[in-house]
């Protein structure tokens, strides 16, 4: 009833989602500052972390807030790199990260295996 425009439409306000209208914190995404191996933040660029409760899985939210903030990063803080780090397994995460453009640059074998992944601005952000 909150998304639906027809109710809206007379009542005044926007059409909202359930997860809004009830003010339920389903999850958190972000830009963060990306770390040198010195541990020095490097401009231009940002981290991008992604986690959603569990019950809202398949939504999806992870793509649709990923993509408002690469959008805000590369459009808005003017950055034109974001990168992240996902663990092997975790292919809804892969794949979610794969939709929105990123590409994995490199893979770090170990006790857990680690993909890289990076997006880059689009050239006219350049
Ligand atoms: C990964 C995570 C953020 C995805 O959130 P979400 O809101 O469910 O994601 P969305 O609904 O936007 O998209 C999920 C996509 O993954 C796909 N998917 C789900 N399980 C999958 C699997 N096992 N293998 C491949 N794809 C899978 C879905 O089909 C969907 O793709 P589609 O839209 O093309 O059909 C969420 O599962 C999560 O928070 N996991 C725990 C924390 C985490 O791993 N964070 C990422 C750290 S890098």
């Amino acid at each position: 009833m909150e998304m639906d425009i027809n109710v809206r439409r007379y009542v005044g306000g926007y059409p909202r989602s359930r997860e809004e209208a009830e003010n339920r914190y389903i999850g958190r995404c972000g830009l963060y500052p990306h770390f040198s191996p010195a541990g020095a933040p490097i401009p231009g660029e940002a981290a991008l972390g992604l986690y959603i409760a569990h019950p809202y899985w398949g939504r999806g939210f992870a793509t649709e807030a990923g993509q408002a903030f690469i959008d805000f990063g590369f459009n808005e803080l003017g950055i034109h790199r974001i990168v992240t780090t996902v663990m092997e397994g975790n292919d809804a995460s892969l794949h979610v990260l794969q939709k929105l453009g990123f590409a994995t640059v490199s893979i770090e074998p170990g006790a857990r295996t680690f993909h890289h992944l990076v997006l880059h601005a689009p050239a006219q952000n350049k």
